[in-house]
């Protein structure tokens, strides 16, 4: 079965204690944790210390989405704070140099924790094919990275495909396969069906009048 992950972009962060008791209560299975610098993406989220302070709040994953630049130098910060995954983006990555991605991605596991890449909409998940192997999550975006409640780019499926049927000819069926951005109740068994197994949603869980049957109709 699929797995949901809230992300708390979407959640009200003068009250955001209550918005992880709520995700957890309404069935949610990660906590997906959206971290921007101003630079890679323009606006500015959160730091290590939001998830360090949620960290006893919950028993769920926290799955930190590294959306910033020179991702090596913040690895630390969110493993001492408790992060169960860290994301980086293959973009952040390559315009450092070919071998940072792969670099950053053992770091990440250095601490005894999962670790992802994440692709753009517009990168083909070929370009990560290399680190799949020290991968246990590959991320597709299905928007552009940066903002909450935006369209589905329908496109995006394809790199979930080929991600999905990489991952088992190398032997890796275990490989999660999550997808960010603009999902919601109307596109997610297309999404499903197309071999993601980690369905990430904000404004869809977030903006929901019954929040565990979102959560339970996007998990299928
Ligand atoms: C976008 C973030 C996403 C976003 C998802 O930059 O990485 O996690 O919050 O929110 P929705 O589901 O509203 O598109
Ligand atoms: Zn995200």
């Amino acid at each position: 079965m699929a797995k949901v992950a809230p992300s708390i972009l979407s959640a009200d962060f003068s009250v955001m204690g209550e918005a992880i008791k709520k995700i957890e209560q309404a069935g949610a299975d990660l906590v997906h944790c959206d971290v921007m610098d101003g630079s890679f993406v323009k606006p500015i989220t959160f730091g290590g210390q939001m998830v360090k302070n949620i960290r006893p709040l919950t028993r769920l994953p926290l799955d930190v989405h590294l959306m910033v630049e020179h991702p090596k130098t913040q690895i630390k910060f969110f493993a001492d704070a408790g992060a169960d995954i860290i994301t980086v983006h293959y973009e952040a990555c390559a315009s450092i140099s070919p071998t940072y991605l792969k670099e950053t991605l053992s770091m990440i596991k250095s601490y005894g924790i999962k670790c992802g890449a994440v692709v753009n909409p517009d990168t083909d998940v070929e370009k990560i094919f290399d680190v799949f192997d020290i991968c246990d999550f590959v991320m597709i975006m299905s928007v552009f990275p940066g903002y909450g409640g935006q369209k589905f780019i329908e496109s995006t499926l394809d790199n979930v495909r080929k991600a999905r049927q990489y991952a088992d000819s190398i032997g890796r069926k275990d490989m999660e396969i999550e997808i960010d951005g603009g999902i919601n109740t109307a596109n997610a068994e297309r999404v499903r069906n197309s071999g993601a197994s980690v369905l990430v949603a904000g404004a869809a869980v977030f903006g929901a009048e019954d929040m565990r049957a979102a959560i339970s109709a996007i998990r299928g």
